[in-house]
């Protein structure tokens, strides 16, 4: 097998996407690579005869008073890692690659799903997202781009990008990874301290109890399920920020819990433990 290349500019990408023969399945990250993007890796691997993987900490998705600056950063052993798991090549840009000074801003937006959730607490995170996605997309042309659901909301907005604007590739939304207590696999459990990392299984927890309200004792309320969910995050210690039942395809607010008319129900959750913010989600009661 060729050895893995790595690029640090489009134009090297391009030159080496251009030699590529067959399919190529694509993983954009930011890096700080865990088990949970390996799964991704491995995803990609089914889907085509390629792949590239991108780490860019893509600064236009943080807020100036978000974690931009401490936001992990170990690229030898992310290398090391796509090198393991057999990976063609990896996209590793500077800034001024993606960004290039004196190059007029566009933006992207899905307003419908942007402004809600994720996008009331970060209003410009989506547009972000939008904007290094639909570039990584156009720089690697991929034929398949793998997300993990663990960022639902980001998987959905996405998914709509690409379907209104035509863009030729086809999404994958893949599973999220899990720890053994259930804690959904992130860069950012990284920040958190010992008590905290046991608090954090409060919030797969919350998403339990959700699962047993709908899918065994048949709630159809949203409030009560969302009201269970909040109690369950405060008794570990995690302070919740929202904690909600939605549309899984549009995120919109439902009166009532009817799986068999929506295709099942998404439950979304965000919480701190002290200054760490974490996310997680699940589908209940999706069409077997
Ligand atoms: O999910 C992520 O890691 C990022 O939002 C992404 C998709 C790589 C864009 O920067």
């Amino acid at each position: 097998m060729a050895a893995m290349w790595t690029a640090g500019t489009v134009e090297q990408l391009r030159t080496e996407r251009s030699a590529m023969k067959g399919s190529v399945a694509f993983v954009p990250t930011m890096g700080a690579l865990h088990r949970g993007h390996l799964a991704l890796v491995h995803a990609a691997r089914q889907a085509a005869d390629h792949i590239i993987v991108s780490i860019f900490v893509n600064p236009a998705q943080f807020a100036p008073d978000e974690d931009y600056e401490s936001y992990p950063r170990q690229i030898e052993a992310d290398l090391a890692a796509c090198r393991e798991a057999a990976v063609d090549g990896v996209f590793c840009p500077p800034v001024e690659q993606m960004y290039p000074p004196n190059i007029p801003e566009c933006t992207i937006n899905v307003p419908s799903m942007a402004h809600v959730l994720e996008g009331e607490i970060r209003p410009t995170h989506f547009a972000g997202v939008c904007r290094v996605v639909a570039k990584l997309l156009n720089m690697v042309r991929p034929d398949v781009a793998v997300f993990g659901q663990k960022d639902y909301q980001q998987l959905k907005i996405i998914e709509a990008m690409v379907a209104d604007l035509a863009m030729p590739v086809r999404i994958v939304g893949m599973p999220t990874c899990r720890e053994e207590d259930g804690l959904a696999m992130s860069s950012r459990n990284a920040y958190l301290d010992t008590p905290q990392r046991q608090h954090a299984r409060g919030l797969y927890k919350a998403l339990l109890e959700a699962k047993r309200l709908v899918e065994e004792d048949g709630e159809t309320d949203p409030e009560a399920v969302e009201t269970a969910m909040e109690q369950v995050m405060m008794a570990h210690h995690v302070e919740p920020q929202y904690a909600v039942i939605r549309h899984p395809h549009t995120l919109a607010e439902l009166d009532c819990i009817e799986p068999a008319l929506t295709g099942g129900v998404v439950a979304l959750i965000a919480g701190h433990l002290g200054e760490t913010r974490l996310i997680d989600n699940m589908l209940l009661a999706e069409a077997g």
